[in-house]
């Protein structure tokens, strides 16, 4: 073993929460990510604008899902001031079915101050201060919109650090996740255009060469020399990971109701699970008939037939939805947040794809009524 790698051994059995990280790391990572990097749209600008708008669809998100709906944002909205003043039903289409709906929300809350104050932040903590700005996506606008030396920490760095060091302690806890971006702290580059593509470079790393899923690439890596992981073969067995909370279990029940060629939407509340985006009327619950008629009697509507029943399930972060769903041809005004909409209304509004299978089961028999 190489003295490097012996400090490293002995750094880990000693040191709290996470190990140093080799600083000879940083220039064949950086060679790497020269040569080999994504080609990604955000990358070719230093204006933080775009690059923040990425950010932000890159949460919980896959670059493949994100590059389409970047580009349809930016063609929409290709200033701060133009996302501060575009009106909300356009915004939410233009996010529908990339999920997370709050952060289209705070993107134009964060615009609006933006636009107002007349400039973008340019230091981490007034990153961190915008609404939809957590630790990992201010470390990642300050560094490649403004090449500052802040470490930018998510699942694919997380996985390369272990592997790196044969990390074996719970890569969830938030103690875990602090001392990495402490260890990264000590390995960044100094040049301010190298500081730009740090964060990058790991990233792509974790998501191409040291993916989590399948094998690492070992042979095409640079690091493998430095790597704990790769040498004592745990590489592909780390990260460990704590137990997560399971998912609390939700029973709801859906309602596609068909009335004169059009089917009821209306407005979630506007806090808390898919705030204020538009729904199928549902209520708690796994119900039967009896008691969805007294649901639609006591909204003022009859039932005049009960066409088909449809159960579909949704995972959502911390709640998973277990629908069972009825499409129905009512009579009857229907309480006033109903709104009532035809198929091209429903193709327009932003039902989040939680909806997806009622969605397209009111869209196929609106459009069988609307034939001749
Ligand atoms: N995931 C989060 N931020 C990213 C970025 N800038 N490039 C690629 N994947 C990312």
């Amino acid at each position: 073993m190489d003295t490097n790698k012996e400090n490293q051994t002995a750094r880990q059995e000693t040191a709290g929460a996470f190990p140093a990280l080799p600083p000879e790391m940083t220039a064949p990572l950086l060679a790497w990510y020269r040569a080999c990097g994504r080609t990604l749209p955000w990358r070719r600008t230093r204006d933080p604008y775009p690059i923040w708008v990425s950010e932000i669809m890159l949460q919980q998100t896959r670059v493949a899902a994100v590059l389409g709906y970047y580009a349809r944002f930016l063609a929409a909205f290709p200033t701060v001031e133009a996302l501060a003043a575009a009106p909300e039903e356009q915004l939410m289409a233009l996010w529908q079915g990339l999920g997370y709906y709050s952060r289209a929300r705070n993107l134009q809350r964060a615009a609006r101050i933006v636009a107002e104050r007349g400039r973008f932040p340019s230091t981490y903590e007034d990153l961190l201060a915008l609404p939809g700005v957590g630790d990992y996506t201010a470390g990642a606008i300050a560094s490649a919109a403004f090449g500052l030396p802040c470490p930018a920490v998510d699942g694919n760095v997380l996985r390369v650090a272990a592997r790196l060091t044969d990390f074996h302690g719970d890569i969830l806890s938030p103690a875990v996740k602090t001392a990495v971006r402490q260890a990264l702290s000590r390995v960044l580059p100094e040049e301010q255009e190298d500081l730009r593509i740090f964060n990058q470079a790991m990233m792509d790393l974790g998501a191409t060469v040291c993916p989590p899923n399948g094998p690492p690439q070992c042979d095409g890596c640079p690091l493998t020399p430095l790597c704990l992981g790769r040498e004592r073969g745990t590489a592909e067995a780390l990260p460990v990971r704590g137990k997560k909370k399971p998912r609390r279990a939700e029973e709801r029940t859906v309602l596609v109701l068909l009335r004169q060629g059009k089917t009821a939407l209306r407005k979630r509340p506007e806090e808390g699970l898919l705030a204020g985006l538009w729904e199928f009327p549902n209520l708690p619950g796994a119900l039967e008939e009896r008691a969805v008629a007294q649901a639609l009697s006591d909204w003022g509507l009859t039932v005049l037939d009960w066409r088909s029943r449809a159960g579909a399930k949704h995972l959502f972060t911390h709640v998973e939805w277990r629908m069972t769903g009825y499409v129905l041809t009512v009579a009857g005004p229907g309480p006033e947040d109903f709104f009532w909409a035809d198929g091209d209304a429903l193709a327009r509004h932003a039902v989040p794809s939680a909806f997806a299978r009622y969605r397209a089961l009111a869209a196929e028999a609106l459009a069988k009524e609307a034939e001749p």
